[in-house]
């Protein structure tokens, strides 16, 4: 989309195009306050609202940032071990039952809090900060009026970061991530109800069909360029449309754009996750138990 002056935002859905833009050095997650008035807008909001304590989350951060060297190398020791049967059978029980959807947002904040601190507890509370950063970006002002009378972001940061011990790696996977993989259950729930799955497919195949990618990721152009897609110049908002794409090309490079140098550090984790509940659930279901 382009409306000269006001915004300038190219869309990818191809996932061999979306693999090509991945790695094409003029596309960065830099977002400086360039182009016209909402591109400013997005990358000013990008800039302030997916940081913490002066650094930037690691997934909207620069290629060249060391907050990404930081966030790997903890989360490889984070997540070394996989996610153990016994800790996930509260997230097991939801995939067995209808109804109650929202308790499952804070039993995965759990899970994934007790990487970065082992008495760590999702609630309510921080899952109402985790849609409110998850939203951040397209927030209207009233909304973003009603949040500053409540601490603004920053209240919903700092309570995301109680969770993981202030890790910037943590508050991205308990504010962001976290969306992704409840998700995913959901559509586990609902595959697991469709009568014949659990014989017909492997944990491989149904995490596959359960695992969505984030709907969109941004990057921002650094200098001019042209692709089938389209053209775009220096300040233009590029949006990779991995769910989309997924649709089409159902990979690890896409879901967790794996192979790029912005792959998803956790990928191999939450994929095992992914098929470890598949797994423990068809079994419950089935009575093997
Ligand atoms: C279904 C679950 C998940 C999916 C589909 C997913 C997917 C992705 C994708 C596509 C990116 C690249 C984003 C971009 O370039 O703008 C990314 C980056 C990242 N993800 Fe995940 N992710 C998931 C879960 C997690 C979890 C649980 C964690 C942490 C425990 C995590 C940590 C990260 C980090 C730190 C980055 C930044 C990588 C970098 O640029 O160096 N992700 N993820």
């Amino acid at each position: 989309m382009r409306i000269p002056g006001v915004i300038d935002t190219l869309t990818v859905r191809e996932p061999a195009a979306i693999t090509a833009l991945a790695a094409d050095p003029r596309l960065d997650r830099v977002f400086a306050p360039v182009g016209p008035l909402i591109n400013r807008y997005i990358a000013g909001r990008i800039r302030i609202d997916y940081a913490f304590r002066g650094a930037r989350l690691p997934a909207t951060s620069a290629k060249d940032d060391p907050v990404r060297d930081e966030a790997h190398a903890r989360l490889a020791a984070t997540l070394a071990e996989p996610a153990e049967a016994a800790e996930l059978a509260e997230i097991l029980d939801w995939l067995g039952q209808r109804g109650d959807d929202g308790a499952i947002g804070p039993m995965v904040q759990s899970l994934l809090a007790r990487r970065f601190d082992a008495g760590a507890t999702g609630s309510t509370e921080s899952w109402r900060a985790a849609r409110r950063l998850k939203r951040a970006v397209q927030a209207t002002p009233p909304e973003r009026l009603i949040w500053a009378l409540q601490q603004g972001l920053y209240g919903a940061r700092a309570r995301l970061s109680t969770l993981v011990g202030g890790d910037r790696a943590g508050i991205h996977a308990v504010g962001i991530a976290v969306h992704n993989i409840v998700c995913g259950l959901r559509r586990m729930r609902a595959l697991l109800a469709e009568p014949g799955a659990t014989a017909r497919l492997t944990p491989a195949a149904a995490a596959a069909r359960c695992l969505p990618a984030p709907p969109r990721v941004l990057r921002q152009a650094t200098a001019a360029g042209t692709t089938a897609e389209g053209s775009w110049r220096a300040g233009t908002i590029v949006i990779f449309d991995l769910e989309t794409a997924r649709g089409r090309c159902p990979t690890d490079q896409t879901v967790f754009m794996a192979g790029t140098w912005a792959a998803c550090p956790a990928g191999a984790w939450v994929r095992n996750l992914f098929e470890t509940l598949w797994t423990e659930a068809a079994r419950r279901k089935d009575g093997t138990k």
